[in-house]
């Protein structure tokens, strides 16, 4: 992943800073082609786990359209090339601006979350005399068994319209006379690990698509999100996640009538393997009953860890030597601001650097401005000389 010519360059960039191995993000395009584009399936990129815009630019060219979550998403999209025939608007909360830029631009369809995001919409886009193909999002209640923060999928969370709702919402739409219902759509939960959420999420997937096709309505669309995990701990072996067994858990699962597609919205297995966080050892400390390492990258490039307790593996380019234990730590003045707490790694002095692996998914685009921090040139693999 990262050799000498590799790590010599790092030397002469400012750190800390991310770094995009296209060799992987094409590896992992091709096997989405190969077992998900080509047969037949409509996959989207959902931009919130990154938009840089080298990055969606290749993942168009991959032949993937776009989810956007915010109307600043919606324009990154389609300043990158996506049509906005490609685009799909998901989100429990768009603000009318939004929901606007949508119409104008219209799009292929907004995922809606609630009786109201449908009326408001309806008036809208009867205002701007458009009509706006929606799907309905609808919470399965399945149990994805990942970080409490990234659970979607149950009752308890606030997205989706209810079981318990949908009824009366199928009801109602025959009277929302500028939204046209194309399809249902579904989202349980991110790094998902597991495959057994999702074969759940198909019976349960299955069962709503008759009760509402039943009911006479005729959906073209069954998007059954994103959600699939990576391998945070071994990402040189595991570079490309197992989209054979994923898509073909999905081919198998649903059960698509006739007029049916299947689309699906992948962020983290798409990006997350080809980034990683470069970063610097500023000073070494060692205590009592701790050694740290004080690296330049902190909470505010990659949030993963004080967010979710996430564990990224961290390589260290520069050094071999023996082997210490250190907690890896940034420079902002919070205890969550680990990287990682007694790992065992070659023992750093200042100036080694260090990757955080893995970081290509949530990472860039979750970075903030705290402490006036300012962000370095993002590096990537085609431009190391
Ligand atoms: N579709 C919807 C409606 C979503 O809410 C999400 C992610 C996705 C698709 C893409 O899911 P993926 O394939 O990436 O799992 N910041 C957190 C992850 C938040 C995910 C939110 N929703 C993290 O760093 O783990």
């Amino acid at each position: 992943m990262f050799p000498s010519e590799v790590t010599d360059f790092f030397k002469t960039q400012k750190t800390p800073f991310y770094y995009y191995d296209l060799d992987v993000l094409n590896a992992t395009l091709s096997e989405i082609k190969k077992h998900g584009i080509s047969k037949g399936f409509r996959v989207h990129f959902a931009l919130k786990a990154n938009n840089q815009p080298k990055i969606l630019k290749m993942i168009k060219k991959a032949g993937m359209g776009a989810d956007c979550v915010s109307g600043g998403e919606i324009q990154r999209a389609i300043d990158t090339g996506f049509t906005p025939d490609e685009i799909a608007f998901a989100g429990v909360g768009k603000s009318d601006e939004e929901m606007e830029l949508g119409l104008q631009h219209d799009i292929f369809c907004f995922n809606c979350e609630s009786p109201q995001e449908l009326e408001v919409l309806n008036e809208l886009a009867g205002k701007s005399e458009k009509k706006a193909r929606i799907a309905l999002r609808l919470n399965p209640n399945v149990e994805a068994n990942t970080h409490k923060y990234i659970t979607t999928g149950l009752s308890e969370n606030k997205f989706g319209i209810n079981a318990s709702d949908l009824d009366k919402v199928l009801e109602k739409l025959p009277e929302l006379e500028n939204l046209e219902l194309i399809g249902i759509h579904f989202h349980i939960g991110s790094q998902i690990e597991k495959f057994t959420p999702f074969e759940e999420l198909c019976r349960k997937a299955n069962a709503l698509n008759d009760h509402i096709e039943d009911k006479g309505f005729k959906l073209s669309v069954i998007n059954v999100g994103g959600g699939f995990g990576i391998n945070y701990a071994h990402p040189n072996d595991n570079s490309v996640p197992d989209f054979e067994r994923f898509f073909g858990l999905f081919e198998k699962g649903i059960k698509l009538k006739d007029h049916q597609q299947l689309h699906f919205e992948l962020g983290r297995s798409v990006v997350g393997q080809c980034g990683s966080l470069i970063t610097k050892v500023l000073f070494t400390k060692y205590g009592q009953t701790k050694n740290f390492a004080i690296v330049d990258a902190g909470m505010t490039e990659l949030i993963r860890p004080a967010l979710y307790q996430a564990a990224h593996r961290i390589d260290v380019l520069t050094s071999s030597k023996a082997r210490k234990e250190y907690d890896v730590v940034g420079p902002i003045c919070e205890s969550s601001d680990t990287f990682r707490k007694d790992i065992s790694i070659p023992e750093v002095e200042r100036g080694d650097l260090i990757a955080i692996r893995s970081a290509g998914a949530y990472g860039e685009v979750m970075r903030s401005a705290y402490n006036l921090r300012e962000a370095n040139p993002t590096v990537y693999s085609d431009e190391v000389k």
